[in-house]
């Protein structure tokens, strides 16, 4: 476990490296659609806290979260897979919780693709329920699984 780690907000200088752990880590084998100019307006979008472990121009792990309504929706959640296994992505989705308790948000929702036995583990011991199993989610190709968590009752 770590015992110190930094997580801030992202700037613009963040989104090339957001991007390309996009690529990497979450569409890999898919078409590249987090790009950095779409990564970018997520960063400008008041509806939306972007993350990030490391120095700006070189993140090694991201979130990016939106609100809606009373939901808040993970979109998009990286560690670079040199740092994966350290608790990185703990911290980082705790810090997330925590923003969209505050927030208000009465619900988290996610999804993976069915065959990310590593995300699926890692959010099902932190309190995520699989909710539904959607065929061919991704790219019309790859079946996908919704997963939620209550903040509250
Ligand atoms: C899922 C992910 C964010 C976890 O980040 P992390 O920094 O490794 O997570 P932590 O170190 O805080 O927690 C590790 C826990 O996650 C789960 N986990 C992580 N990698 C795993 C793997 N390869 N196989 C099984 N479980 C795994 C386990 O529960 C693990 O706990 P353990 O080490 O005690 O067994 C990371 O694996 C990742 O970035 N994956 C690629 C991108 C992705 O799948 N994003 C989520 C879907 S959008």
């Amino acid at each position: 476990m770590l015992s110190h780690l930094t997580i801030r907000l992202a700037t613009r200088a963040d989104a090339g490296a957001i991007a390309a752990l996009s690529r990497d880590e979450i569409e890999a084998g898919l078409p590249w659609t987090w790009r950095a100019p779409r990564v970018r307006r997520a960063i400008d979008d008041p509806d939306t806290n972007v993350i990030v472990v490391g120095p700006p121009g070189a993140a090694a792990a991201f979130g990016v979260m939106y609100y809606a309504e009373d939901d808040a929706h993970l979109l998009l959640f990286a560690v670079h897979r040199s740092q994966q296994r350290r608790g990185v992505g703990s911290a980082l989705l705790q810090w997330l919780e925590d923003a969209a308790r505050a927030a208000g948000a009465q619900r988290i929702r996610v999804e993976a693709r069915m065959d990310n036995e590593a995300a699926r583990s890692f959010y099902s011991e932190r309190g995520y329920h699989e909710r539904t199993i959607v065929r061919r989610m991704y790219s019309d190709r790859l079946d996908g699984v919704r997963l939620e968590k209550w903040l509250r009752t």
